[in-house]
C-alpha cells in the first residue's frame, strides 16, 4: 500500500536515506546531544568538514557546512551582495534566488535558458555578453538547472570562469548525483578563486528533513568563511547522518540507477500522450510541456488523487509541469492517474462533475 499523499511536488527523494542513516539515529547517545561540539580546538570545523575535505582532495578550510544549501546561499548573497549591486541569475529557475537577492536590495538580470528540441541549454556567450554589460558581483548557475533539468557542460563553466575572475561565481549542484556522467566541479575552486560551490544532502543523500549541506569555496571568499563558521559547532544528529550517507554509495548508485530508469519511463510515457512534452533532464524530476487549457483541470485531477506536482504561477512557466521521479510504485500510480486524465473526452467537463 502507498501512502498518500504521493508527494512529486518538491524535488525530495522518495527512495529514502541509507539504512546506515537509521543505525545513527539507533546508535546515538541521547547524553551526546547535551553537548557542544569541541571540534574547533583541533583547528577544523567538524568531523564532517574534515571528512568531506579528504573525500574531495581539499584543503579543510575550503569547506564551508550550513543548513541546507538554502543557508549558504543566503549567507553568500547577505555577505556580498550590497544594495543596489547585480546578481545574473537564469530566468527559468529557483524563484529563491530573486527572493534573497531581493532581501538585500540586490537587483537579478536574467540571461536565457533555451529551449532547444528536447532539451535546455545555457547559452554562454550570453552569459557573457551580460558579464560585460552588467558587471554584476554575483553569477548564479546551477547545474543541474531547476526547473529544466540541464546541467551547465564543465568546459563551459571552466571557461566563463577565465572570463569572470572579479566575479563571484555560484554553482548551485544541489541536484547533483542523478545522471552516469559525473564530472567533479568542486576541484575548479582550485583554479578560481572567487567560485563557491554550493553541495546538499537533501536530494541525491535523501536527508532533506536533516538540513545539511556544504560548499567549497575559493581562496578569495575567506570573508565568508569566517562569516559561516560556527564556534559552537553544527548539528551533531545531522552531521553523523551525512557522514553514515557518505559511506553508503553502493546504496546510492542503485538510487542513481533506480531513478534515471524511471526518469526515462517517465519520458517515455509522457512523450506518448497527445500535445504532452518531456525534456531531458539530469535531475531527479522532469519538467514537462502540457496544453495550457488542460492545466487547471489536471491539476484538480491531480489534486483529487492527492498526487502533488509542482504547477508554476509565473507566465513564463505557465503551461509546463514539474514532476519529481518517485518510486516505482508511486510512479506507476501517477502514471496510471495521467493517462486516465488524456484519455478523457473533454477534460474540463468531465472534472466538474468528477
Ligand atoms: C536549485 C536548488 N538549489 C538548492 C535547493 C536547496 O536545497 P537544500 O536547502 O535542502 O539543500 C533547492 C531545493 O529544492 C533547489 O531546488
Amino acid at each position: 500500500v502507498i501512502d498518500r499523499p504521493i508527494l512529486l511536488d518538491r524535488n525530495e527523494n522518495q527512495y529514502g536515506p541509507a539504512p546506515g542513516c537509521l543505525d545513527v539515529l539507533r546508535e546515538t547517545k541521547l547524553q551526546e546531544l547535551s553537548l557542544y561540539s569541541r571540534d574547533y580546538e583541533r583547528k577544523v570545523k567538524s568531523k564532517l568538514s574534515q571528512r568531506l575535505a579528504e573525500d574531495l582532495n581539499l584543503p579543510e578550510d575550503c569547506i564551508l557546512l550550513s543548513y541546507g544549501s538554502e543557508d549558504m546561499l543566503k549567507q553568500a548573497i547577505h555577505c556580498y551582495l550590497k544594495p543596489g549591486e547585480k546578481i545574473l541569475i537564469p530566468d527559468f529557475s529557483w524563484w529563491y534566488y530573486k527572493s534573497v537577492a531581493s532581501e538585500v536590495d540586490g537587483q537579478s538580470i536574467e540571461y536565457p535558458i533555451e529551449e532547444r528540441d528536447n532539451r535546455f541549454a545555457h547559452n554562454i556567450n550570453e552569459i557573457v555578453k551580460l558579464l560585460k554589460i552588467h558587471q554584476p558581483k554575483i553569477l548564479l548557475i546551477a547545474s543541474p538547472n531547476n526547473p529544466t533539468g540541464n546541467s551547465f557542460p564543465q568546459e563551459d563553466l571552466r571557461a566563463l570562469l577565465k572570463q569572470a575572475p572579479e566575479t563571484l561565481v555560484i554553482l548551485d549542484e544541489a541536484y547533483k548525483g542523478f545522471t552516469d556522467e559525473e564530472v567533479d566541479s568542486t576541484q575548479l575552486v582550485n583554479v578560481s578563486d572567487t567560485l563557491l560551490v554550493l553541495r546538499t544532502f537533501s536530494k541525491l543523500y535523501a536527508l532533506a528533513g536533516a538540513r545539511i549541506g556544504y560548499a567549497c569555496a575559493g581562496k578569495r571568499l575567506s570573508r565568508l568563511t569566517t562569516f559561516s563558521t560556527r564556534y559552537l559547532g553544527y548539528n551533531l544528529l545531522s552531521e553523523k547522518l551525512a557522514m553514515a550517507a557518505l559511506d553508503s554509495a553502493d546504496y546510492y548508485d542503485e538510487v542513481r540507477r533506480r531513478t534515471v530508469a524511471e526518469r526515462e519511463r517517465y519520458q517515455r510515457e509522457f512523450n506518448g500522450l497527445q500535445d504532452w512534452k518531456t525534456y531531458d533532464s539530469d535531475a531527479n524530476f522532469l519538467l514537462v510541456k502540457i496544453p495550457e487549457e488542460s492545466k487547471a483541470s489536471l491539476k484538480h485531477w491531480m489534486q483529487k488523487r492527492r498526487i502533488a506536482l509542482k504547477f508554476f504561477d509565473e507566465e513564463r512557466l505557465s503551461s509546463y509541469v514539474r514532476i519529481t521521479v518517485g518510486t516505482e510504485a508511486q510512479n506507476d500510480i501517477l502514471l496510471s492517474a495521467v493517462k486516465e486524465f488524456a484519455e478523457l473526452p473533454n477534460p474540463v467537463e468531465t472534472i466538474l462533475r468528477r
